[in-house]
């Protein structure tokens, strides 16, 4: 498990087993993670709790659960989404359920929060672990740009291993240090529309929620629309993972590159010099 893929995860993994820790569970938990993708954070979760905890993880990209069967045997990965599971064979059965960087993807959005209210027991939770766009300012993209042209000049970001021309195009854009000051240069390839395209291929649905809106259907299904049911854990390191996906090669130098600047990320955050863009979304069923 020391590829960038699994390194990436690490601060997230952090928080959330401390989470899992904080809670005192008794039994084996039961854990649902939705939009796992190539399936990495479930498999280091489960080499981290091993019987402590049984994981189902669900995607509906079928080539993603492909790849993910060989990450960890004892994980339960299915190709489907929330919303077709079966609604009375999973009704109050998970501990946790974790959106790891989908609920935004997840479309129809209050339908999808509904199902996993239904499927959590009571008292269980779920997080949503997402990327803040707003937490984007001078010194944070600054930092980013930085670091991606040192690594471009000493050729350790490779194109990624994706066929879709937006995504390259934004690619050339991205690592390119003349398209412009660091917010521009962000917001150019970042934005929404941006991200939709990038993001928009098969079975992701076409519509992508805001953080309001993902804040106001958590309250709608958790609280009776009381939003301060919703609790954010902000200010996790999460830049690294936009090295990876945009290319940092997959070698120990990248390895090592991925936990300096986790490390990095982390310090500028606790001193004020930069914003952490990770955020969680944490809501308890009563
Ligand atoms: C940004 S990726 C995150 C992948 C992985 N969880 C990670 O942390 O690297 C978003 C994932 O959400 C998945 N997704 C899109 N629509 C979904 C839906 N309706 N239900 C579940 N997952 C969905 C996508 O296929 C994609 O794998």
């Amino acid at each position: 498990m020391n590829s960038i893929r699994y390194i990436q995860h690490k601060p997230f993994l952090a928080y959330f087993t401390g989470l899992l820790e904080s809670r005192d569970y008794t039994n084996e938990i039961k854990a649902l993670e939705v939009g796992c993708g190539p399936g990495h954070f479930s498999a280091l979760l489960k080499d981290q709790l091993k019987d402590r905890i049984d994981i189902t993880a669900i995607d509906p990209s079928q080539e993603d659960i492909q790849t993910c069967a060989s990450h960890h045997a004892a994980v339960k990965y299915r190709a489907t989404t929330i919303l077709d599971m079966d609604p009375e064979r999973y009704r109050e059965h998970f501990d946790v359920i974790l959106f790891s960087k989908s609920l935004h993807h997840c479309d129809p959005l209050d339908e999808t929060v509904e199902q996993a209210h239904r499927f959590l027991k009571k008292g269980g939770i779920l997080v949503a672990e997402e990327f803040n766009p707003d937490a984007i300012d001078e010194p944070t993209a600054r930092f980013f740009f930085n670091r991606l042209d040192l690594l471009r000049i000493g050729n350790h970001i490779l194109q990624p291993a994706i066929k879709s021309e937006s995504f390259l195009a934004r690619w050339e854009q991205m690592i390119d240090p003349k398209s412009g000051p660091p917010v521009e240069r962000w917001a150019s390839i970042f934005n929404r529309k941006a991200a939709t395209n990038l993001f928009k291929h098969g079975l992701q649905g076409h519509h992508m929620s805001s953080h309001g809106a993902m804040i106001t259907s958590l309250a709608k299904a958790f609280g009776s629309g009381d939003e301060s049911v919703v609790k954010a854990a902000r200010n996790q390191p999460f830049l690294q993972c936009n090295f990876v996906l945009f290319g940092l090669e997959d070698t120990p130098i990248g390895e090592a590159v991925v936990e300096a600047i986790i490390a990095q990320e982390a310090s500028a955050i606790k001193d004020g010099v930069i914003n952490g863009t990770g955020v969680s979304y944490l809501v308890e069923k009563q």
